[in-house]
């Protein structure tokens, strides 16, 4: 249920925007909470939404490369690109096998180039995000938090138990979205979603709790086991 209803809301946005601005641009996550989005995407939508408009960015992306099992972009292109006809220039990529320092400068300079600028940050007209059970969202983690407020674009992060490099978007670049969903599935989430949610428990120790669009609107989707 949960993930057929993301679906309808995400083609209700590109239905939307697109007839406004002629395309949408979209930054995604990563992880296993995607998934099964793509895959209803890829199987109830594919004729159903105008995919040469649809331009993909990700929120994050593990410096691996494309063909590694933990390439958030691999992830996507199996789970959605290789069932639905996207244009390949509608997808821009963070190179996870270039040096992170240079790949983050890099992928900041992409995005300032093909999107509008709002508060001197680019502008996405959609972001859809996950969160980790230590309530990290992106790569940005609670040992890493100066990555919410960073004046850069993007930023290189290491994942705090495997040490792993990412390049994410940072806090402000987030915020300055025109529409934040959060989508959150299981049980291990459900404390953490609830903490935030109710502001209780020292709640601001979660990177995904200063999510707060500067004029967007956020949005959590939720199963019920996050929900409990
Ligand atoms: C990533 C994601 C990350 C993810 C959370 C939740 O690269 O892993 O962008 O922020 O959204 O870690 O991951 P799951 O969906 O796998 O629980």
């Amino acid at each position: 249920m949960l993930y057929k209803a993301m679906a309808a809301e995400f083609k209700k946005i590109c239905d939307e925007v697109i007839s406004k601005k002629g395309k949408i641009n979209i930054a995604i996550s990563g992880g296993n909470t995607p998934k099964l989005l793509f895959e209803v995407l890829a199987e109830n939508y594919k004729n159903k939404i105008d995919w040469m408009n649809v331009n993909f960015y990700w929120v994050d992306e593990r410096c691996v490369p494309p063909a590694d099992p933990e390439s958030n972009f691999g992830m996507t292109h199996k789970n959605l690109f290789s069932k639905v006809k996207i244009p390949e220039d509608n997808v821009y990529r963070i190179l996870g096998e270039n040096d992170p320092k240079d790949e983050a400068v890099r992928y900041s300079e992409v995005l300032k180039n093909n999107l509008e600028i709002k508060n001197n940050f680019p502008e996405f007209d959609l972001m859809l995000l996950g969160i980790g059970d230590d309530g990290h969202t992106a790569s940005i983690f609670p040992d890493q938090m100066k990555l919410l407020n960073s004046q850069d674009v993007c930023a290189v992060a290491t994942h705090p138990s495997s040490g792993q490099k990412r390049i994410t978007l940072t806090g402000r670049v987030i915020n300055n979205s025109k529409r934040v969903y959060f989508l959150v599935t299981g049980k291990s989430k459900s404390e953490v979603v609830k903490d935030i949610l109710e502001k209780k428990n020292d709640y601001l120790k979660y990177p995904a709790a200063h999510i707060k669009p500067t004029d967007g609107d956020l949005n959590w989707y939720l199963d019920k086991e996050a929900a409990l």
